[in-house]
């Protein structure tokens, strides 16, 4: 858990990512379950943040800043089409050069990224403690997310907020 005071601190690092329209396009595309990228990529970086309290303050934006865009491939992987099949084994890549031809990251940052699929991406082993950082925290994340969503498919309760939902949109 981050405290507010701490979110107020993320938000600023973030800050020109989160006014992006390719970055706020991303509540739009769903990542597991009922999550979207976008959410997705703040629970990440949240994760991210937690993780590494004791980095140097450089080093620390820089991972963060990458945590956000780990996923920054702007598509919804459900969507059957032929320019995102294998989604799994190449969207790191994708990501990467996204944030590097429109956020002008770091090499540092852009290896964060690519590698962030492993061990799907056999040969893009983490090397460093911000690549492990974030390939563990997407791993956990994308875990609880899937899970929550199969129960929430599977429970009544779930059904339930499914309608709740329907009506609401
Ligand atoms: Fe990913
Ligand atoms: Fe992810």
């Amino acid at each position: 858990m981050i405290s507010e005071t701490e979110r107020q601190e993320l938000s600023e690092i973030l800050s020109d990512l989160l006014d992006s329209d390719l970055v706020q396009s991303m509540k739009r595309y769903i990542q597991h379950g009922t999550v979207s990228t976008f959410d997705h990529a703040m629970r990440v970086t949240e994760r991210c943040y937690e993780r590494s309290r004791r980095m140097p303050a450089e080093k620390r934006r820089k991972l963060l800043r990458a945590a956000f865009l780990h996923d920054f491939y702007l598509y919804d992987w459900h969507t059957k089409d032929p320019s995102h099949k294998w989604h799994g084994f190449h969207h790191a890549r994708r990501a990467a050069n996204n944030a590097k031809a429109v956020f002008h990251v770091s090499e540092e940052e852009c290896r964060m990224i690519d590698r962030h699929m492993w061990p799907l991406n056999p040969e893009r082993i983490p090397m460093t403690k911000s690549e492990w950082i974030l390939t563990l925290a997407d791993k956990r994340v994308s875990f609880a997310e899937t899970w929550q969503g199969f129960f929430k498919k599977k429970s009544p309760a779930g059904k339930e907020n499914e309608k709740e939902t329907a009506t609401r949109s």
